[in-house]
């Protein structure tokens, strides 16, 4: 079997746990402070007592605040970290967030440094870079998750559109996990016909808009906290594809380093193929020229954010 550590065993920790587990991909073992080991243990134990109704067969999910027992893990997923609440601003989540995910990196790298390193905590595309500089993998082996999700968003807002079921829906969300993503109605698709075809222009715009703005308006709907169940979802696709050794083409967050689509120097959501390698590979696709500028314009306020956070590291030492 093989071993997923899942660091931070908060919503969206714990429904990794529980997707992971019930698709049979691997022993879990779930991570937090230790002041709430014994909230990751319950949860471990919990999940476990599913297992007989469920009928996986994972022989070993944990719950526990020392990485000793995440050695020699095959992925670790980051999910570590605070969310963004009322009277914060995106400089103290930064600040706050890159602290934790530098410390957890460190701390889990070197009980697992053969791990393929899947990211999640906010803000995505830059603790995703953060994740590859302190650990000092080889980028294809650190990769960011928000494209799968913001995608899946896309698919189901398209599903309910059409009224057709959300499984024949295919759709392509790239660039940075937040108001400047780039949703590509063009190679969006329900079972190979183009949505352009069968959803007008001005309502393909309104759900993209609802796409860019998925996550704020779940956390509206809920008050306190942020989306668990499709974020989860997304990681153990991507833990399958990996583990799995699929060659699956989905878009994650990752390092352009061979000057894809113009860029470098920072992590962003692009077309990846990704097997037990990690990355395997970025895609490239061609571009309207609109596209390339909303692309750029993501990956430069990524840029921005990466140097505000580098920035304030600095400081805090
Ligand atoms: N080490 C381990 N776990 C930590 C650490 C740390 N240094 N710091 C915080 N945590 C844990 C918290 O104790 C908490 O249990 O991370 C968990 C985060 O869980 P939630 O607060 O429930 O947040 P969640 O909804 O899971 O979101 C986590 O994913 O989607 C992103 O924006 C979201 O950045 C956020 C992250």
């Amino acid at each position: 079997m093989s071993k997923v550590t899942v660091v931070g065993a908060g919503f969206v920790g714990s429904t990794v746990a529980q997707y992971v587990a019930e698709k049979d991909l691997a022993d879990v073992v779930l991570i937090d402070i230790p002041n709430l080991e014994g909230v990751a243990q319950g949860k471990a134990l919990d999940l476990m007592q599913a297992a007989p109704i469920s009928g996986w067969h994972s022989r070993s999910l944990i719950g526990t605040s020392d990485y000793a027992h995440s050695k020699d893990s095959d992925i670790v997923v980051i999910t570590a970290g605070i969310a963004r609440k009322p009277g914060m601003t995106r400089e103290d989540l930064l600040r706050t967030n890159a602290k934790i995910v530098k410390e957890v990196a460190e701390k889990a790298v070197k009980q697992s440094p053969n791990a393929i390193f899947i990211v999640v905590t906010n803000p995505l595309d830059v603790m995703t870079y953060l994740v590859q500089e302190t650990t000092k993998l080889d980028s294809t082996r650190v990769i960011g998750m928000a494209g799968v999700l913001d995608s899946a968003r896309f698919q189901a807002f398209i599903g309910m559109e059409l009224n057709v079921s959300c499984q024949d829906v295919r759709a392509m969300v790239l660039g940075g996990h937040g108001d400047l993503m780039v949703p590509l109605p063009r190679y969006s698709s329900v079972n190979g016909i183009p949505i352009t075809e069968l959803i007008s222009k001005e309502r393909i715009e309104a759900l993209s808009a609802r796409t860019r703005d998925g996550g704020a308006e779940i956390v509206k709907l809920l008050g306190t906290g942020s989306a668990y169940y499709a974020p989860g979802s997304s990681v153990s696709q991507m833990v399958e594809a990996i583990l799995l050794d699929k060659n699956r083409l989905l878009p994650c967050a990752v390092l352009p380093t061979k000057g894809e689509y113009g860029l470098k120097d920072v992590y962003i959501g692009l077309p990846a193929v990704l097997n037990r390698k990690g990355l395997d590979k970025i895609v490239e696709l061609k571009l309207t020229d609109d596209e390339s500028a909303m692309l750029k314009k993501s990956a430069d306020s990524i840029k921005e954010n990466i140097k505000l956070m580098n920035e304030l590291l600095a400081a805090a030492v």
